[in-house]
This record gives structure tokens, sequence and C-alpha cells, in this order.
């Protein structure tokens, strides 16, 4: 069985073709980074009208790049939600559409079941059941999965996600869009301990996150350094340590919960925020020492792809959930 993968749901545009004996058989990502970089964010608006211009044309490379018609097609996955609603509606109307020539099954893959399977695409592959930690620029959740479609909330963010955190937080000691992974960056030159912030919900019981205080914070020291005259390079950089050991570290003891309450002992890790150097150094040490295992995508599939969204599709197909000849976009879905 062979899927075609769209996602469109932010300011990616991933087009995959997913092939269930082959493996991923073609790869196309269009970053919108550029266009909305001088607006500081994404500007939905114009991400709708890059994903329009950019997605057929994908498609045709995907095609291309596979060896491929559409008549080795089995099947159109598009991403549905959540995400933003012009930017999903692109996806779902050219994706649901394509099936509906091609007389192919359609099916709508919820963005952060793309994101959690995601790690079975590589050869060492978690098996289920797993607790997962989704950590991305619109969600961060710990979940118990049994296997597809068989997920258990144990716990989410109840303001800002993790990588919203990082994007927020960057912003206001002046990085460029996008802030997550150059904050990651200056962090690394950062010294240990020099600040020290909260781990946020850590002292009592729960498997709840809350991150927004960690930008209060982060201000705060900013502005003091600032009163004291020591606004320097390393200043910057020893805050942003701070801030990422303060997120990695809650992270770490929410999934040590996680797992103790569930049982497990495989933990995946998936979502922008698991491109972070530092995270994964700290789960996999957490993992060894609990006999465990980790399981990352590898990164180009830890950011929103077209591989995942393919990848889901073929397992929601194959258990035959296929979507209506409607055009379906969901900005806001449960897991
Ligand atoms: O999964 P994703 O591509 O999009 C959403 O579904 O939201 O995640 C994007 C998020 C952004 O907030 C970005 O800053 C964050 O992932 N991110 C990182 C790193 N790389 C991406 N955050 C921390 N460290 C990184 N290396
Ligand atoms: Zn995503």
């Amino acid at each position: 069985m062979r899927v075609l993968g769209i996602e469109t749901s932010c300011d990616e545009t991933g087009i995959a073709i997913y092939d269930d004996k082959l493996g991923i058989m073609a790869h196309q990502l269009y970053s919108q980074v550029a266009l909305h970089a001088d607006y500081g964010g994404v500007v939905p608006e114009l991400a709708s009208r890059d994903h329009i211009r950019k997605t057929i044309p994908l498609i045709e490379a995907a095609l291309a790049d596979a060896g491929c018609s559409k008549d080795d097609i089995d099947g159109v996955a598009f991403t549905a939600g959540p995400g933003l609603m012009g930017a999903l509606m692109v996806g779902a109307t050219i994706g649901r559409s394509l099936a509906f020539a091609w007389d192919k099954p359609a099916v709508a893959v919820h963005h952060m079941e793309g994101h959690l399977l995601a790690p079975m695409l590589e050869d060492d592959a978690p098996a289920f059941p797993f607790v997962a930690l989704l950590v991305s620029g619109g969600h961060t959740l710990l979940v118990r999965v049994d296997g597809i479609g068989r997920y258990q909330i144990l716990g989410e963010s109840v303001d800002d996600a993790a990588g919203e955190a990082f994007d927020k937080t960057a912003k206001l000691m002046d990085l460029d869009y996008p802030g997550g992974p150059r904050l990651a960056k200056l962090a690394e030159s950062g010294t240990p301990e020099r600040f020290i912030f909260p781990r946020p919900m850590t002292a009592k019981p729960g498997l709840d996150f809350s991150f927004s205080g960690l930008k209060t914070a982060t201000a705060t020291a900013m502005a003091e350094e600032v009163a004291a005259g020591r606004d320097n390079q390393q200043t910057r950089a020893d805050i942003a340590h701070a801030f990422q050991q303060a997120v990695v570290d809650t992270l770490a003891i929410k999934c040590k919960r996680a797992l103790t309450q569930t049982g497990l002992n495989r933990l995946v890790v998936a979502g922008g925020v698991s491109a972070n150097v530092s995270l994964r150094a700290q789960l996999s040490e957490l993992m060894t020492s609990l006999n465990g295992e980790a399981f990352y995508p590898r990164n180009e599939y830890c950011t929103d792809n077209g591989a995942m969204i393919a990848f889901a599709g073929l397992q929601r197909l194959k258990a035959g959930d296929t979507e209506p000849l409607a055009v379906r976009a969901r900005p806001r879905w449960p897991l």
C-alpha cells in the first residue's frame, strides 16, 4: 500500500509518499520561515497563500522523485487539524479533491498523531505500548499509547506549549524568528546554574505542565541584569541556559512520573522541541537509568513534515478510516 501525505497546518508545506514495504519514497519540504521572518511570527493569511502556491508543485515533484504516477497511489492523506484554519483548508481541499479525481480513498490525519507516530519511520521503531511526550509549538502532551488510535492523554500544558515558550522567550531576548532553535543554540554557551528558574508544577502531583511563568522568570532576570549593567552576550547565554534547563528538567520529571504511573519503560519523544539536543540527552539518560529506552524521530521528522502524515495516513487507511466527500478541516481537534 502506498500513500501520498500532505501537511499544511502551519508554516511548512510537507509532501511525502510512504509505501509500507519500501518506506519513504519521496519527501518534499518547503519552509516559509523567510516569508514570516520580518513579522516575527507566522502570519496566517500569508501562510495559506504560500501553501496554495507550493502544494501542487511539491506533489508533482514527490511523484517524480518516487518514480510513480497517480495510479500507483492507494490513498491521499492530509492534515485536517489542529492548526491554522486557512492553512489546513489548502491541504484538505487539495488532498480531498485529488483523491476524488484519482478515485482513491482520502484520509484526514490528526497533526499530533502524525508527530506521535513519526519515530516509527525509523529502523529502531518503538513497540506498543509506550508513553509519548509530544512537544511542539502548539501542544505539550503526555500520552499513553497502546496502538494506532488508542491514545490516553495523561497530561498537557495548561497554558503555553513547550515550543511556544521557547519562541516567546526567544522573542523577549531579541532573537530572530524562529526563536526556539536559536535560543537552544545560545544556551549551549551558557554557564550552568548562574541563574536558576522554577520547575513549574513539579512540586505537586499530576502530569500537567505550565510554561508561561518561565517567560516572566526570563524577563525579570533580563531586566535585573540590564539594570545592573551586566547585559552582555554571556549573560544572555546564561539566561537562555537557565530557561532551557528549567524546561528540560520539568519535562524529564513528568516523563519519569508518567512511566512510573503506567509501569511502561518505552518513551517516545516527538514534535519540534524533540530536536532539542539537551532534551534528548537528558531523556536518554533518564531511560538508561530506568532500564528502558527512548525513541526519537530523525531531526527532519521532528518538525512539521509530510512523511509523518503519509505514514499515519497509511495506518488509518489500513484500519478502514476514510474521509467522506466533503472537505473538512478542524483547527481545534482533540487527539
Ligand atoms: O512540531 P513543530 O514543527 O510545529 C508544531 O506542530 O507546532 O514544532 C515547532 C516548534 C517551535 O516552537 C520551535 O521553536 C520548536 O518546535 N523547536 C525547538 C527546537 N527546534 C524546533 N525548540 C527547542 N529546541 C530546538 N532545537
Ligand atoms: Zn507540528
